[in-house]
């Protein structure tokens, strides 16, 4: 990528730095957050930033980073009714173009930013994230990715943690998040995060949440981590990390599972695991006849599916205080993942690029014994895995688990189950690569990030293959 990461990245840190000593609520107003942007389509994109102000805020998208060459501007508004954050819908653009963008209020200027519109070439590239616990460690993979050239970020979910798992970094509120202000407090300190700015900045994220945007495993119903005895209705904490998190993130509001098209070479469609979860069902009735929908009727090469927790199915090694089987993840949904994958047919062009369980995974997704999809894991960029909830160092006891799980899920091509990272994914006609990136040290704001696992899946085979470095 070019220089615009390091201007980009050099005005975020310094707003990051006057936030930090205090400064934040000085009279003048300040884009102490940064800008993003997100949900891209052939036409558009959505623009973000938060500045508290009454006065109207300027924006502008240039073709060139020096704002020599403007091709939208407007005026938007905010108030504290939608805590000082701002959207903006931006259409007329040109597809699988690269835009800069900005705001303004009077004098002061945000940081820079840049996005790229839907559509594509001849090849796309992405990123994928999930599960940066700020109180496990530093998000050096973000900004890995920030320096990459993109397309734009998946993020698949755990952008946050409401509780405080890990002693690495305070947390604000210091507390388990229940309240809309509790909620707002920690996306906003997130957003403070020098490697979060510069990825929001560098790149469009198309996001989906998991749980922990909300309470652990959580559902429409509740969370074995909410009590109503002593915390209330948790309709009420639901509708309260739904508010923040349409205020504080760069999609569009109304729902969460959408679909996004890449010309006739991808298209996208993000799911929503939580917010129309029972008992019964992982994806309710109208999420999961949209998801088919797609699946079977649309044209493009690859169907991608954005997907918080593990699609396949997996027995679970006897491990002391684990159950046999997750059923948070799809295999506690068997009659919903039995449509879904039934409905693929004969089509091995569908991959299922999931988070949530902070391990490596290449898995052919499996129906009736056959290989039908390919899923792709993504690990956690912090959060706790197998080496750290064990306190034992990494690659020694994970080895021979790995050596388990592979035994007993024969469609498990690839498990690691101890780094952390992100990865990238790069969409072809005639094949989809997807690596992994690791963090030499979580703990290190500046860590190296190195590719240490590659894999592919060729087209039509719904199978994946490991592909030397
Ligand atoms: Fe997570």
């Amino acid at each position: 990528m070019t220089g615009v990461g390091r201007r980009t990245f050099l005005i975020g840190a310094a707003v990051a730095g006057a936030a930090s000593t205090g400064t934040a609520h000085a009279a003048a107003p300040v884009f102490e957050h940064g800008v993003a942007s997100g949900d891209p389509l052939p036409d558009g994109v959505l623009l973000w930033t938060r500045v508290i102000t009454s006065k109207p805020i300027r924006w502008e998208v240039a073709r060139d980073e020096d704002f020599h060459r403007i091709v939208k501007r407007g005026i938007a508004r905010t108030s504290a009714a939608r805590d000082h954050t701002v959207k903006v819908e931006v259409h007329g653009l040109r597809d699988n173009t690269r835009y800069w963008y900005r705001f303004r209020v009077g004098d002061v200027v945000s940081p820079v930013g840049r996005t790229k519109t839907g559509g594509c070439g001849s090849e796309l590239n992405f990123g994928v994230a999930s599960c940066a616990n700020w109180s496990a460690g530093h998000f050096a993979g973000y900004g890995y990715l920030a320096r990459q050239d993109l397309d734009a970020v998946i993020h698949l979910g755990d952008y946050i943690y409401e509780n405080n798992y890990g002693a690495v970094r305070e947390q604000d509120p210091p507390h388990e998040c229940l309240t809309l202000d509790d909620y707002r407090r920690r996306h906003a300190k997130y957003k403070t995060d020098q490697h979060v700015q510069s990825l929001h900045a560098a790149h469009a994220m198309i996001a989906t949440w998991d749980d922990h945007e909300s309470a652990d495993n959580s559902s429409s119903i509740g969370s074995p981590q909410h009590d109503p005895a002593t915390e209330g209705p948790w309709g009420a904490r639901l509708a309260a990390a739904t508010q923040a998190y349409y205020e504080w993130m760069p999609v569009r509001e109304g729902r969460l599972d959408r679909t996004f098209r890449f010309g006739e070479l991808a298209t996208l469609t993000m799911l929503d695991l939580r917010s129309y979860r029972t008992d019964a069902t992982i994806l309710g009735a109208a999420q999961r006849d949209r998801l088919i929908d797609t699946l079977t009727t649309d044209r493009a090469r690859w169907q991608f599916v954005g997907n918080s927790v593990m699609m396949s199915p997996l027995k679970v090694p006897p491990l002391p205080g684990l159950p046999q089987s997750n059923p948070d993840q799809w295999d506690g949904f068997p009659a919903d993942r039995e449509l879904v994958l039934r409905s693929l047919g004969d089509r091995k062009n569908t991959v299922f690029l999931t988070g949530d369980i902070h391990s490596s995974w290449a898995i052919d997704v499996p129906l009736g014994g056959q290989p039908v999809a390919t899923e792709y894991v993504v690990t956690s960029l912090t959060s706790d895995n197998f080496d750290d909830l064990l306190k034992v160092p990494p690659r020694t006891v994970a080895l021979q688990v790995e050596a388990q799980f592979q035994a007993l899920n024969p469609h498990v091509r690839f498990v690691e189950l101890d780094s952390h990272g992100v990865s990238t994914l790069r969409v072809t006609a005639d094949e989809v690569r997807f690596d992994w990136h690791y963090v030499a040290d979580k703990k290190n704001p500046d860590s190296a990030v190195a590719r240490a696992h590659s894999f592919r899946t060729r087209h039509n085979t719904a199978q994946t293959e490991r592909v030397p470095l």
